[in-house]
């Protein structure tokens, strides 16, 4: 895409972006319907499906052609990485929305034949948002962002998933003893936000495709490394333990992994 396209699209879903805050932070006071999906921890509510409406309509009039996975289930069937893909996932930590009424996203991910071409993700309380890709430069809001300080595991904190931690998956409680600390955010959004502005030098969740294609454009737009611990390469079509880290930490966690393989 032209530096002309890449331009539109930014500024467009930044404005996108502005709605959605707006929409979120009113229904925030107003009497939120909750329903569970897989289970009672798996909460969706009114606003994360009319959020997605909101984008799926907006990315329908902006790229007619373009195929579209959204969480909630208002995009396409996407049976291929072929062509133009915008993952949605319109509210990222629901239950920190629900619970907490702060710590939570919305993410955004432009792919083309798999490749990336644009992200954004916005930490919905404090309007903070990272924009960019590989070919535009990524923007902490307005300000050009540049790549963290490649700082190692042992003297950074590491950002895993509550859940593998409290499960002890293979490698998670081996990973937050190599830190100098650890921390869990439910969200992968501000998780992320945390990796790419430096305030954390890894993140480790296994995931759904709209939760880290966001997370991997920005990460890899910005030099740092990104991959999986399972055996399985980066698929963004199923689920994976996607990795984001400095390049240090990168190779850290996989000297460690070959202990616990
Ligand atoms: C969840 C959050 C959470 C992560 C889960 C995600 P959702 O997203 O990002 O931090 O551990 O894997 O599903 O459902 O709140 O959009
Ligand atoms: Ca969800
Ligand atoms: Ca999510
Ligand atoms: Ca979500």
């Amino acid at each position: 895409m032209s530096q002309a396209q890449l331009q539109k699209m930014d500024e467009t879903v930044l404005g996108w972006l502005d709605d959605v805050s707006d929409i979120v932070m009113k229904r925030v006071c107003q009497r939120m319907q909750i329903e569970t999906k897989s289970g009672h921890r798996d909460l969706v509510t009114n606003v994360d499906r009319e959020v997605e409406q909101y984008y799926v309509q907006h990315i329908r009039t902006f790229d007619p052609e373009a195929q579209i996975l959204g969480e909630e289930g208002f995009g396409d069937a996407v049976k291929s990485t072929e062509g133009r893909i915008w993952y949605v996932d319109p509210i990222d930590g629901t239950m920190n929305f629900v619970k907490q009424q702060d710590e939570f996203a919305t993410m955004i991910a432009v792919y083309e034949d798999g490749e990336p071409v644009m992200a954004w993700i916005m930490d919905i309380t404090n309007h903070d948002v990272v924009h960019g890709g590989p070919d535009f430069g990524v923007f902490h809001n307005d300000e050009p962002l540049q790549a963290p300080a490649d700082v190692p595991l042992k003297d950074g904190l590491i950002i895993l998933s509550g859940a593998r931690l409290l499960y002890e998956e293979k490698g998670f409680p081996e990973l937050a003893k190599s830190a100098i600390g650890y921390r869990v955010y439910g969200s992968a959004g501000i998780s992320y936000l945390h990796v790419l502005t430096g305030k954390a030098v890894a993140y480790l969740s296994r995931m759904r495709p709209w939760d880290f294609a966001a997370g991997v454009v920005l990460a890899k737009s910005l030099g740092l490394k990104v991959g999986t611990i399972d055996e399985h390469p980066l698929n963004m079509l199923v689920s994976g333990s996607v990795l984001v880290a400095t390049e240090k930490t990168y190779d850290d966690i996989k000297e460690i992994q070959k202990e616990w393989t």
